[in-house]
Formats: C-alpha cells, structure tokens, sequence
C-alpha cells in the first residue's frame, strides 16, 4: 500500500487548537477525526488535513490484539501518545494531539489529573474520558487545571461488561433522555468535545443541537454531528475480524493511504459520510 500524497491538501492550514476548534463549531464546518497510534500515520493523517487524531485505547483491540479495550495500561497510552506527537512535530503538527484515558485510570479527579499529565507531558493537547453524570466534578477538575477535555457517551467500549455488548445506546426515551442529560453536563462542567458513539442518528442531532460549547464527534451516530471520528483500520479495511456496521473502507475507492484519509476528510466535509440510512439503528 502507498502513502504517497495525491494533493496537499492541509499545507496552508494552521495548527489546530481549542480556539479553532470552537470556531469550526460556531461556524458549521464539519470536524475531522481518526485514530493513529503510531508516528507515521500521524503524518499522513496531519497531510490529509484531519484535524483531530485520537490516540485511543482502541489500540488494545487493533495494535496489541486484545478483543476489548480493558487491558490497556496508561503507559501503552503514554507510549503511543508520545510516538503520534513526535510523528507531527516533524510534520507541520497542525491536528491536535487528543489522548484516550484508558480503563481504571480516572476513578476519581485527582486519579484522572495524574494520568491526564501524563498523557499531556506526552504530547496530548486535550483527553478523553468515557461516562456521564458521575464524570462532572472531573471534568471541572481538570478543566480548571488546564486540561482541554473530550467525552464519550452512547456505546463505551470500557464498559462493556456493564452494557452487556457493543450495543446501540439511547434507544428507549428514558435513555435518549439521559443521554441528553449527561451531554449538557459535560458540557457545563467544561468539556469542548464529545464522542458520540452508537446512538441513533435522530438523538445525536438533537444533542449537538442542545450542545453550544462542545462539539459533538459521531461515530455509528448519523451525519448530524459536528463532526466524525473513525477507527484507522476500519476505515483502510484491514480490521480482522469483525468490523463495526457503521464504518466505511475508504481504501478501496482511493488506492493510497494517503488518499483513504482524503477522501474520508472531503465526505465528511460535505456531509456524504456517514449516510443516515445505512446508520437508522
Ligand atoms: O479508542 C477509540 O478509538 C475510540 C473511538 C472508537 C471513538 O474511543
């Protein structure tokens, strides 16, 4: 497979941070995230003109061949996190840098802030957290000392012993009414972003609606969002095993990977990925 460039398509875009990502917010441009755990592919991905790369914890499942997220420790997360950070320091750095907080490492605020500094002494520029009402107080404890944060709601992949699967969430209207609620939470408590996984399309537009400050990145969650993440392998279609329903193998239509990432920026930028229809849990 090449990673030669078809087209620079990022070279004149500055360097991202919180203060344009709340203006992409404010302005309706669609928001570009996909994970990279590696320094390579952060490159190619910063050349593709992502904005956001997501070291996640789905390294576990995709790098470390584990079939959950769980056994991820927040050393493989300082490891990978400081590969993609030095992959773009010899790039021109413009996505930002957005750290997974793995499983058992944010228990309590002052839990969540050691590991969150370790994490942005890694290069991280901002970490994400998954969980609702209960991660509030943590939110504003990192907010407050410095830390930019991302949550994740709908399907979360730590819990699920508790969910009982990688299940669509927000299906009944109590928990489409508790989503709701734990969106604008996080929101008040500080989070500028949130991971919106596998919720109905319906529920995730109306949350993105309700969000002011935080903007909302959709995965298995419709085209409402204010923007998309996906997982890299999913979207070259080299994931073994199975692959979620909601991702798309942008390889096959582009021949590079470079081009892949292109041409999941470009559908995403005018709103042809996701399609509703295909993602109507
Ligand atoms: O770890 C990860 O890759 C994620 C995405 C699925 C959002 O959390």
């Amino acid at each position: 497979m090449s990673v030669q460039p078809s087209a620079p398509t990022a070279s004149l875009r500055p360097a991202m941070n919180m203060h344009s990502l709340m203006k992409m917010l404010a302005e309706g441009e669609k928001i570009t995230m996909l994970t990279a755990y590696d320094a390579t592919f952060a490159a190619v991905a910063d050349l593709a003109g992502i904005e956001i790369i997501l070291v996640g914890d789905s390294l576990g499942m995709v790098c470390q061949g584990h079939n959950s997220t769980l056994p991820v420790t927040l050393e493989a997360m300082r490891y990978h996190t400081e590969c993609v950070a030095r992959g773009l320091q010899k790039q021109n750095g413009r996505p930002l840098v957005l750290g997974d907080m793995p499983f058992g490492s944010y228990a309590t605020p002052e839990q969540a802030f050691r590991s969150a500094s370790v994490l942005m002494q890694a290069g991280a520029h901002m970490v994400k957290l998954e969980g609702g009402a209960w991660l509030a107080p943590t939110v504003e404890f990192l907010v407050t000392r410095g830390i930019p944060v991302c949550g994740h709601l709908g399907l979360t992949p730590q819990s699920v012993n508790t969910l009982g699967g990688y299940r669509v969430q927000g299906r009944t209207e109590s928990a489409a009414q508790q989503l709701m609620n734990d969106s604008l939470l996080l929101q008040n408590a500080g989070a500028q972003a949130l991971v919106l996984e596998m919720v109905p399309a319906v529920l995730s537009g109306e949350i993105t609606h309700a969000l002011k400050t935080c903007a909302t990145v959709g995965i298995g969650a419709g085209v409402d969002t204010a923007g998309q993440i996906l997982v890299l392998h999913d979207m070259l279609g080299v994931t073994q095993g199975k692959v979620p329903k909601f991702a798309h193998n942008f390889m096959t239509e582009s021949g590079s990977i470079l081009g892949a990432m292109q041409a999941f920026v470009q559908a995403v930028k005018t709103k042809k990925f996701p399609i509703n229809e295909l993602h109507a849990w």
